[in-house]
């Protein structure tokens, strides 16, 4: 059976295809915590907390930095005794640091059980343009945002076992070309872990 829980850390605001309204569309008893620490996300939360009767939304006003609190508060609604999917998407370039990032990481991963998965999408430092736009951004000091090399995004998966197609630039891991129409290059990296 597939994964049927996800820790969603990083949520933003709600938008079309929110994370629970794609697995409950797949599995409508699947379990699903969000994580934000936006005083915004939270005005909005109500929108994510609209699960099937089968299944569970929860959603904790937390920071990634305190991984304990969200992982003891998590446990209200996921079993870590049964295979979580964790998503960190968009959310790792807000840490300046990556050591610390990918300690944060390790802390969430290590907290879950064999057969979890681990999702990271994040900016990457991969076309000049976007990375001098960025440090412009960042020297406003408001919500800053570090983009990191595809090796870096590729670090946060040490220990996991990448499914295919590794570490690759969002627009290119298994895309529906149906969908998504003529491919363009993405500047944000994904990939996929199981944990052994
Ligand atoms: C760029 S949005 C990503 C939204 C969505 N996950 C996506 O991929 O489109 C980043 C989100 O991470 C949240 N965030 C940033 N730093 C955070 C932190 N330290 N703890 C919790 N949430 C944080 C922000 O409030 C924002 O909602």
């Amino acid at each position: 059976m597939g994964i049927r829980q996800f820790l969603d850390i990083g949520t933003g605001l709600p938008t079309a295809d929110n994370t629970h309204e794609i697995a409950q569309r797949v599995a409508p008893e699947a379990r699903i915590v969000y994580v934000d620490n936006d005083p915004l996300v939270l005005a909005h939360a109500r929108v994510l907390l609209t699960s099937t009767p089968e299944g569970v939304t929860d959603y904790l006003d937390a920071d990634l930095h305190d991984t304990d609190a969200i992982l003891r508060d998590a446990a209200r609604t996921l079993d870590f005794d049964r295979p979580v999917a964790l998503i960190l998407s968009g959310i790792l370039g807000h840490l300046a640091d990556y050591e610390e990032a990918r300690a944060i990481v390790k802390r969430l991963v290590d907290a879950l059980p064999s057969g979890s998965h681990l999702v990271v999408c994040d900016g990457t430092d991969t076309d000049e343009t976007l990375n001098e736009a960025q440090e412009h951004h960042n020297e406003g000091g408001a919500s800053m945002y570090h983009l990191r090399s595809p090796e870096q995004i590729a670090g946060f998966f040490d220990g996991l076992e990448l499914l295919e197609p590794g570490v690759t630039p969002c627009s290119r891991w298994r895309p529906e070309t149906s969908t998504t129409g003529v491919l363009t290059e993405a500047h944000a990296y994904s990939g996929v872990g199981r944990k052994p």
